[in-house]
């Protein structure tokens, strides 16, 4: 199902919070300045200038202000957020070797490989510069967490890829760790900025973890049926062999003869034309597009529980409704 609202949710809660993420935005293109390697300031411009949603820093942001949250440095912990995020978005298209992001050729496709990695080194120890500007062992602690989260939710993936015997549970354990973990420590982050209650930071953690994971399971849909929209590739999941949710489910159900082509295309890497399409046609006939929604639906409703215990206020109404839009989205 296709949003067709003219405003988006995520759009709601920017437009809400218009302020504070002119003050991110601001912040970043400070941050990511370098008197020393001009190869930097250039890489990064040509990802940050592409856009991108900003969804893990109006979080951030969001949590914060919901919370009660009167202070500055959470467009500080905002920024910090992004970064990560665009260090991992760096050398995830290296690790994948991905041709496009945000609608242009990817940083590794228009400089080079080393470029990337070293860029996005960079972007990462400035977020761990921008986390001691909150003057929180305990935020430093859970950002610190998180990094080293999401690696190895990227490592595991790594080992997991071309393997048709992975499973659910390692598939989401690789999503919880490589895209759920920054989401979880921007909202749980947030609430400890704010001087929240335990139990509410808890919730902050609930919300985020269930979202990011709702978020990851709708990405990977999308990488065989976005399209355009997306402004990545279609179809780079199966090239790469990556056992993402859709196809565990068409494994689970498939017959001799298919079991056959998922062997040989993910495991034995021989892929022909028309491969895609027919990996398409057989996880639509064993429903395992509607599975993997219905899956993206459940996190959903377990990211809209986590908010019965926070403060209401707009931001909770609009954080319900975000949780809705990351499954409906298509880009
Ligand atoms: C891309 O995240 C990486 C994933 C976790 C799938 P987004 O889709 O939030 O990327 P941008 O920042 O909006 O480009
Ligand atoms: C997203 O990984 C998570 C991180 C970037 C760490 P993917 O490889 O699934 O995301 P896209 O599809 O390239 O955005
Ligand atoms: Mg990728
Ligand atoms: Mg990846």
């Amino acid at each position: 199902m296709l949003d067709q609202k003219a405003h988006k949710p995520h759009e709601r809660l920017a437009a809400h919070l218009r302020d504070d993420l002119n003050a991110v935005d601001a912040m970043i293109r400070t941050r990511m300045a370098s008197a020393h390697a001009p190869r930097i300031p250039e890489v990064t411009a040509h990802l940050v200038e592409a856009g991108g949603k900003r969804l893990r820093p109006m979080l951030t942001l969001a949590a914060a202000r919901m919370c009660g949250y009167e202070g500055d440095k959470h467009v500080i912990l905002a920024t910090a957020i992004e970064f990560i995020h665009t260090a991992t978005l760096l050398h995830d298209d290296v690790v994948d070797e991905s041709a496009q992001r945000r609608g242009r050729p990817t940083a590794n496709l228009l400089w080079d490989n080393k470029s990337s990695v070293l860029v996005g080194d960079y972007l990462l120890a400035r977020a761990f510069q921008l986390m001691t500007d909150t003057e929180s062992l305990r935020i430093l602690a859970v950002l610190s967490n998180a990094s080293a989260t999401i690696t190895e939710g990227e490592v595991l993936q790594l080992t997991a890829a071309q393997d048709i015997g992975t499973t659910e549970e390692i598939y989401f354990k690789v999503v919880r760790g490589k895209t759920a973990a920054l989401f979880s420590a921007a909202t749980e982050a947030a609430g400890i900025l704010a001087g929240v209650s335990e139990e509410q930071v808890e919730a902050l953690y609930d919300y985020g973890d269930a979202l990011g994971i709702a978020f990851q399971v709708v990405d990977d849909l999308l990488d065989f049926w976005g399209g355009e929209a997306t402004g990545k590739n279609v179809g780079d999941d199966f090239r790469d062999r990556k056992m993402t949710l859709p196809i565990i489910k068409a494994i689970a159900a498939a017959d001799a003869e298919e079991r056959a082509f998922w062997k040989r295309t993910m495991e034995k890497a021989d892929q022909r034309d028309g491969d895609l399409e027919r990996a398409l046609e057989i996880m639509d006939r064993h429903g395992a597009l509607e599975e993997t929604r219905q899956a993206a639906l459940g996190w959903a409703d377990k990211a809209k529980a986590a908010l019965t215990s926070l403060p209401e206020d707009p931001i909770r109404d609009m954080l319900h409704d975000i949780a809705d839009y990351v499954v409906e989205r298509i880009s």
